[in-house]
């Protein structure tokens, strides 16, 4: 049996930790469709012109290492506000959420655009200050050099521009369930999404 949850919120505010705890916890397969715009970011990058890279990408272009640096960030919330590459990458998703057993979605636009019917949605957010500094910590533990104050101005770069762009707004859901995690650890974070799902399914087979 399908049953999608879609879980959407800006960069950084646990999104991709409380994703994979909800999958897990629920025994689901688990999709962070960041990497999507991440993997075409980079191939732009590297010179491929993204409604190509988007068309064409394959499951190895979601491995390898770099796939999380910050310019790759830059890069994929550029790519992610033209309107074919985000049509290439629908198909692929929607497939995706339709999986037997069961689907955890992460992005900017699930809930809203990629699986308006999903069965839970939850919208995760925090303050930039609070995502910007969870995200410096993540570089600095993967040996990336950088500063706060760069990082702070960056999500905020990102948020305006995923916010804004015309196509896909980053955006909740009038339907989801908001979570913010500025004053929650990682353990009452996950707890809340998990309750949340557990209402919303309880509601689906009421
Ligand atoms: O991990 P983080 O929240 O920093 O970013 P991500 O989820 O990996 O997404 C990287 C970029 O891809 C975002 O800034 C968005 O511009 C774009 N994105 C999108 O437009 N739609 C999605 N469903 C997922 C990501």
């Amino acid at each position: 049996m399908a049953f999608t949850i879609a879980i959407d919120g800006p960069a950084a505010a646990g999104k991709g930790t409380i994703s994979r705890a909800v999958a897990a916890h629920f025994g689901f397969a688990h999709l962070d469709t960041g990497l999507l715009y991440r993997a075409v970011g980079r191939r732009m990058l590297e010179g491929v012109p993204p409604i190509a890279a988007a068309q064409t990408l394959t499951a190895q272009d979601l491995g390898g290492t770099g796939l999380r640096a910050p310019e790759v960030s830059q890069a994929a919330s550029r790519v992610a506000a033209i309107p074919e590459v985000r049509a290439a990458l629908v198909d692929f998703q929607r497939a995706f959420a339709r999986r037997d057993g069961g689907a955890v979605l992460d992005g900017r636009d699930i809930g809203t655009v990629i699986c308006p019917e999903a069965d839970a949605k939850l919208f995760v957010t925090a303050s930039p200050e609070v995502r910007a500094r969870r995200r410096f910590d993540e570089l600095c533990a993967t040996g990336v050099t950088t500063d706060y104050a760069r990082v702070l101005e960056e999500t905020r770069e990102r948020d305006d521009r995923d916010a804004t762009r015309a196509d896909a707004p980053l955006r909740a859901a009038p339907d989801a369930v908001v979570i913010d995690t500025s004053a929650l650890d990682v353990e009452a974070a996950v707890a809340a999404a998990i309750a949340a799902v557990e209402t919303r399914s309880g509601r689906a087979r009421a």
